[in-house]
């Protein structure tokens, strides 16, 4: 009989053979492409994420965490993208995971027309609203914005109606705040459309910076003040309804005057009717793509969710609460998300589209995926994994990117791009090269890998891997595939 300490040490023997194995195949497949591995220093971290939008008008009113900046997009086109003359033959960008229409906006101002997907009401309301402030051609809706501001119409006397609240957003926020939410929304109704709609994205913006949570990656953090965590945890100041609703109008106002803001480089887009149409489809890329033409797309420029476990049902909670999404739904779009929870299930990608055997049989046949997969599932056997969804998860996400891939290379135009920004991420002490494996992916689904752009200082782990593992970097990348 092997003792405890045995037993240990096998399986210590067992991890290390699984790691070395993925070490020697990772590297393998690095060598593969040494040659399009790029350091791209015109790629920094403020331009690969939202940061990089912060002082842009219309691009700063809500802070999408996940989203990348204008800026990116725009040196994506004029490098990838053919041309970038105003009015050409409308040529369609696509972006399958549209976020917040960072791609849609930025190649609209461009004078491409662009087409989005995007699961979550919260994307797509701002994607909305942004089109519709973009296009106000009638100057009484912002005098109406003006009016709201100036006379404060939610500090009134008046209905207070309910809004919604979610288990997961119970006492978000302070009592004076919550009941200047419920005047707000109830004052609103009694306006058209078109102000109403501007009215909610406005509050949409200022929800976090109002309430006792923040945004912390994976899940929404809660402040000690809220009463809710017995954690320590203090945001800092919480501000107060009238001084975030009231600077949101402002910039919201000063951008569609064009009044105030930074120089930005799309200003010389005076003549807004440059600019290409824009059309978002709601929706899981999964279910969307395949319906979609083919060889109809100029380009694709595209940042899917990372594999990461961040889960933005649960980050973006209290705006899907305030847009009515009660619970049942939002755990339904939680499944319908690419997976990136460690809840996600697995879903049935053949019976959403029988064409993706083929994307299914190159990832069975990929044998760096199929060691991480093992190797992750034996360290699930062995308990050894912060969660047990992880290896579910890791493998998921790579068979779910393949079918999206393969159908971003089918409706795609020949000799063109698609742009892929991408996070590696690491489970149980392995490195998972998201950027090798996906690549891989689409150069067996037929994509020429062009360049893969490195970000010139890594991204670290996380404080809980670095502990147990030692401290390695994680690549953080831009994929220039080129359909042959
Ligand atoms: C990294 S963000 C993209 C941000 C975007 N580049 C921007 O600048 O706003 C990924 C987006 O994919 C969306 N998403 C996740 N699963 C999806 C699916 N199955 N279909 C469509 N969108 C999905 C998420 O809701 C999220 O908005």
């Amino acid at each position: 009989m092997i003792s405890k300490i045995g037993q240990f040490k096998i399986a210590e023997n067992k991890s290390e053979r699984y790691l070395s194995r993925i070490k020697k195949l990772d590297l393998e497949l690095k060598n593969y492409y040494s040659n399009k591995f790029k350091i791209a220093p015109e790629f920094d971290r403020k331009i690969v994420s939202f940061q990089g939008n912060k002082n842009i008008a219309f691009y700063r009113w809500y802070k999408y965490k996940e989203a990348f900046s204008a800026k990116l997009v725009e040196s994506l086109v004029r490098k990838y993208c053919g041309h970038t003359s105003l009015n050409s033959n409308s040529k369609i960008i696509l972006d399958p995971f549209a976020g917040i229409g960072t791609t849609l906006f930025s190649c609209s101002e461009l004078g491409f027309e662009a087409q989005g997907i995007e699961l979550l009401p919260v994307g797509q309301n701002i994607i909305e609203t942004n089109i519709l402030t973009r296009n106000i051609q009638d100057k009484s809706i912002i005098d109406r914005i003006k009016h709201w501001q100036k006379n404060r119409l939610w500090n009134k006397e008046g209905e207070a109606e309910d809004f919604q609240v979610l288990p997961i957003t119970e006492n978000a926020y302070p009592q004076e705040t919550e009941y200047k939410i419920k005047r707000y929304l109830s004052e609103i109704k009694s306006e058209i459309p078109e102000v109403q709609g501007i009215l909610l994205f406005a509050l949409l913006c200022i929800l976090e910076s109002i309430s006792y949570t923040r945004k912390d990656g994976q899940y929404l953090r809660w402040d000690r003040r809220s009463g809710r965590s017995r954690g320590n945890f203090n945001k800092g100041k919480i501000l107060s309804f009238d001084e975030a609703i009231m600077d949101k109008l402002d910039k919201i106002i000063q951008d569609v005057l064009l009044e105030d803001t930074e120089p930005n480089i799309f200003k010389y887009l005076d003549n807004r009717e440059d600019k290409g149409e824009i059309n978002i489809l709601k929706g899981s890329c999964l279910d969307i793509l395949p319906s979609l033409p083919t060889e109809a797309y100029e380009g694709i420029i595209t940042s899917p969710p990372y594999c990461n476990r961040y889960d933005y049902t649960r980050t973006y909670a209290l705006e899907h609460a305030l847009l009515n999404v009660n619970n049942k739904e939002l755990s339904s779009l939680r499944q319908a998300m690419l997976s990136c929870t460690v809840e996600n299930k697995e879903k049935d990608l053949l019976t959403v589209n029988s064409n993706w055997s083929k994307a299914i049989y190159i990832c069975d046949c990929l044998p760096l995926l199929q060691e991480i997969i093992n190797y992750l599932n034996y360290k699930k056997e062995q308990k050894e994994l912060n969660n047990k969804g992880i290896a579910r998860m890791v493998k998921n996400y790579f068979y779910e990117m393949a079918c999206v891939i393969q159908e971003c290379y089918r409706v795609l135009e020949k000799e063109k791009f698609m742009c892929v920004a991408n996070d590696n991420v690491r489970y149980a002490g392995a490195s998972i090269s998201v950027d090798l494996i996906l690549s891989k992916i689409a150069e067996d689904i037929g994509f020429e890998i062009e360049n893969i752009f490195v970000l010139p200082k890594a991204k670290g782990n996380s404080s809980q891997q670095m502990d147990r593992h030692g401290k390695t970097s994680l690549r953080k990348c831009i994929y220039i595939w080129k359909k042959k």
